[in-house]
């Protein structure tokens, strides 16, 4: 008889570290992860073998082109190889497998997993399944950790700091992903202020103006006019209308084209601000303002890339995230979560699952949604 043994590959959750969100990661570690993807833009050839032998999975449900395709060109500039879907009809849940299921098979086949998914919470119930590292490469409108690292060495690329900054979110920031992670991110420094520039409709969620920006005193001021907000910034990041998260064509129709930012309007910018986006573009930035020394937003996609083979790295080597069990256990006394994007809302085997902010008010552990008692 072999010493090799299936049933302890499948149970065995060894290394399995994930990242679901940007705040798993501590100042610290954030700094080692800025660093080394610093030095692997430096010294390329010593990561060239970085990840021999070792597999990527991408899983996209969703559309994308940056993210997946920088997590592939990353693992493939460490070494290694990737696999994966790219859509959700060439995968087996058109079929009707849960992503629990997917996660344990695709265990069997790769060394780490980057997921993306419509529903809000999908990763992390991968991640508990998972006996590999899995990264959440953007849940829904819930989070997207890998673009706050894009975002993050851009900042720190450009201004050599990433504290001392007033922030300015613009355009929708109720369900764009990429503005709730940098968020998170983002307080964690001395001296940092948000300028939130959005058309009330799509002004940031409740939880996060409570649960993250109050509970940590951190300053935040709302306004929907970018003209106003423009001068005092030291970032402006950009983000477009996710005209696929709207339930109302009409209301999308009716806010589409809430903010463009021109080279007029740039004029009344510092000369140091720096222009982010998470990209893609439809017509929030036009395209005179490419040329200006403040665009930094097709910077961000390479930076993108080198903080993808950073944190790779750092999975794979087990030095950041967090290990996840599955939970079974079922809440009877609290009512479902209502929101119709979550994960719980279409894999009926799931738990109900809760957390009781700083507010006291009970979320969805999946995708943060309030809770009502009745
Ligand atoms: C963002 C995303 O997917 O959330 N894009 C990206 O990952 N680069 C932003 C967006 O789609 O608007």
């Amino acid at each position: 008889m072999s010493d090799f043994k299936v049933s302890d590959i499948l149970l065995s959750k060894g290394n399995a570290r994930s990242i679901i969100d940007i705040d798993e990661l501590s100042v610290e570690e954030l700094d080692k992860i800025i660093k080394r993807a610093c030095d692997i833009m430096e010294n390329p050839k010593k990561y060239s073998k970085a990840c021999e032998g070792k597999k990527l999975a991408t899983l996209f449900y969703e559309p994308s082109t940056r993210t997946r395709l920088s997590f592939e060109a990353a693992m493939m500039e460490l070494g290694g190889n990737v696999l994966g879907f790219s859509s959700a009809s060439s995968a087996s849940v058109s079929k009707g497998e849960s992503v629990s299921d997917t996660a344990k098979v695709i265990s069997c086949y790769a060394d780490i997993i980057a997921m993306r998914h419509p529903y809000e919470g999908a990763p992390l119930v991968a991640a508990e399944s998972a006996s590999i590292p899995l990264i959440n490469a953007g849940d829904g409108g819930h989070a997207h950790p890998t673009q706050t690292l894009a975002d993050l060495l851009t900042i720190y690329r450009e201004h050599g700091r990433l504290n001392n900054m007033v922030i300015g979110l613009c355009g929708d920031l109720k369900y764009g992903r990429t503005v709730h992670s940098l968020i998170k991110a983002m307080i964690r420094y001395e001296g940092v202020s948000f300028v939130l520039i959005s058309p009330r409709e799509l002004s940031l969620p409740a939880y996060i103006k409570t649960e993250v920006l109050e509970k940590n005193n951190v300053t935040f001021a709302e306004t929907t006019s970018l003209e106003e907000a423009i001068p005092k910034l030291d970032i402006l990041y950009m983000t477009r209308i996710q005209r696929e998260r709207f339930d109302d064509l009409d209301e999308y129709e009716r806010l589409k084209d809430s903010y463009v930012l021109t080279k007029s309007k740039l004029a009344a910018a510092k000369e140091s601000m720096s222009v982010l986006h998470p990209l893609p573009r439809v017509n929030e930035i036009s395209v005179d303002v490419d040329d200006d020394s403040r665009a930094c937003y097709f910077k961000q996609a390479l930076y993108g890339k080198f903080m993808r083979m950073s944190l790779i790295l750092s999975l794979l080597e087990g030095s950041a995230g967090t290990i996840r069990e599955k939970v079974t256990a079922q809440d009877k006394k609290k009512p479902k979560c209502r929101n119709p994007k979550c994960i719980s809302q279409i894999e009926q085997e799931l738990p109900q699952r809760f957390k009781i902010g700083t507010d006291a008010c009970t979320r969805c552990a999946y995708c943060d949604n309030l809770i009502e008692s009745n």
